[in-house]
């Protein structure tokens, strides 16, 4: 109820607090780029459309005298402490929405204590990010590159700075087809945002200097055999609709650092064997995010690894692909009730992470909507999103008759 007690006494909300509101006034705040970019999803947007049809498809009943007046939303995930169940989800090239957006996201993270997981595409390299994190825990978020070394580099820097948790990303071994992006020309990786984390990297910046270094010597740089298709993707369309890319052809070839970026950051060939190696590189819980199946979930968790996220990426890789909410419930009961599973794509309010606990997740993460606080109040909207995520779950309990995380089950639902 401080919520309300803040209503009376306090000022208004920065941000809307309705999710449509919010998304409203986010893309009124926003460029058409950032918009394109952050709102947008694979294909004609049925797996955006499915990830929120999902929750429309349960409903909770609520039970009377229970007197759930004290209400505990606390829970540990994988040692991390999370005052409510869910936490922020990695989002790249978030410059687009705020020249510092993973500082102002490390900051609300902090002034709200809700733990945050690091993108690996960041503008800003991940020391800096975890120094505003004051005594809130994060995670770093991982995208496995071509270069072996590379991925070292990264996961010794995250656990220097201190990440609990490392997520390995396994949906975005190439980026998939958005046409909202694509309709804009070049993607943001393509003018250098969200590659700050990349730059900041001893290890990286020196396959950049051997480029050069061989550019300079008139010797052709040794190019990395795969293509991300994303790019062949981009060279298609110039082809075919010339008119529509000839802007980005036209600009001057990128910097090296964005090429290498390009050919670098993720590996269309990552395999089982390469997560197999992860025991021996890194001494922090590895998650893995992206899990659909349940043979998947299964396979993950036989490897030894210490939890799953699934997630379709906010239907941002496959069009048409089955809702997270629905892969949540197969993935829960293939792997038995003991397993670390969180669950992101298509959470817009406090509701929605009751409805998911329910289905099976430990926990949730929160994407685009924290994005959207930001694009239209900075450090305050972002702040006033987890508030009111935290504050919706906190009286849906209440009135649902819940006290605790673990009283939220299945029983709590209906399929409508
Ligand atoms: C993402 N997501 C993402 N995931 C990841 O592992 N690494 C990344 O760098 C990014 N970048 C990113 C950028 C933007 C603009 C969005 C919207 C999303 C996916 C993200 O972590 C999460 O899975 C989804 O955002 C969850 O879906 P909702 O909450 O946006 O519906």
């Amino acid at each position: 109820s401080q919520i309300y007690r803040d209503g009376v006494v306090g000022d208004r909300p920065a941000a809307p607090t309705h999710a449509a509101g919010l998304e409203e006034a986010a893309e009124s705040a926003m460029s058409r780029r950032a918009w394109a970019y952050v709102a947008g999803g694979a294909g004609e947007g049925r797996t955006m459309r499915n990830n929120r049809e999902a929750f429309d498809r349960w409903a909770i009943v609520p039970r009377m005298l229970t007197g759930a007046a004290d209400r505990d939303l606390s829970r540990t995930v994988l040692g991390t402490r999370l005052p409510a169940p869910f936490a922020l989800a990695p989002v790249g090239a978030g410059q687009l929405v705020h020249r510092d957006a993973d500082l102002v996201t490390a900051r609300a993270a902090a002034a709200t204590g809700i733990p945050y997981v690091f993108t690996n595409q960041g503008g800003t390299p991940l020391e800096e990010t975890a120094a505003a994190m004051g005594a809130t825990p994060h995670w770093m978020q991982l995208y496995w590159s071509t270069d072996e070394g590379l991925v070292d580099s990264l996961i010794g820097r995250a656990e220097a700075a201190g990440a609990k948790a490392l997520v390995v990303t396994l949906d975005t071994t190439v980026l998939g087809w958005r046409p909202q992006d694509l309709d804009l020309g070049s993607l943001p990786f393509a003018r250098g945002q969200g590659i700050g984390q990349y730059t900041s990297d001893e290890h990286f910046m020196g396959l950049v200097d051997e480029r050069v270094a061989a550019a300079a010597k008139g010797e052709p740089a040794e190019r990395p055999k795969v293509i991300p298709s994303a790019i062949r993707s981009l060279l298609s369309i110039a082809r075919h609709h010339p008119g529509r890319l000839r802007d980005n052809l036209r600009t001057p070839r990128p910097r090296a650092a964005v090429e290498t970026f390009l050919e670098t950051y993720s590996n269309p060939r990552l395999s089982w064997d390469h997560i197999a190696t992860l025991r021996d590189r890194t001494t922090l819980p590895v998650v893995l995010k992206g899990i659909l199946h349940p043979d998947d979930a299964r396979r993950a968790l036989d490897l030894g690894v210490d939890g799953i996220v699934v997630s379709n990426h906010g239907g941002r890789q496959v069009d048409s692909s089955i809702a997270s909410l629905d892969a949540l419930v197969r993935v829960r009961d293939a792997v038995g009730p003991d397993a670390t599973v969180l669950m992101d794509s298509g959470i817009r309010t406090g509701a929605d992470v009751f409805v998911a606990l329910a289905l099976g997740a430990d926990a949730v993460l929160l994407g685009r909507p924290y994005m959207y606080g930001m694009a239209v109040a900075g450090q305050r909207g972002v702040e006033e999103v987890i508030a009111n995520v935290v504050a919706e779950l906190d009286l849906t309990m209440a009135l649902a008759g819940v006290a605790d995380l673990a009283s939220i089950t299945r029983d709590v639902l209906v399929e409508r």
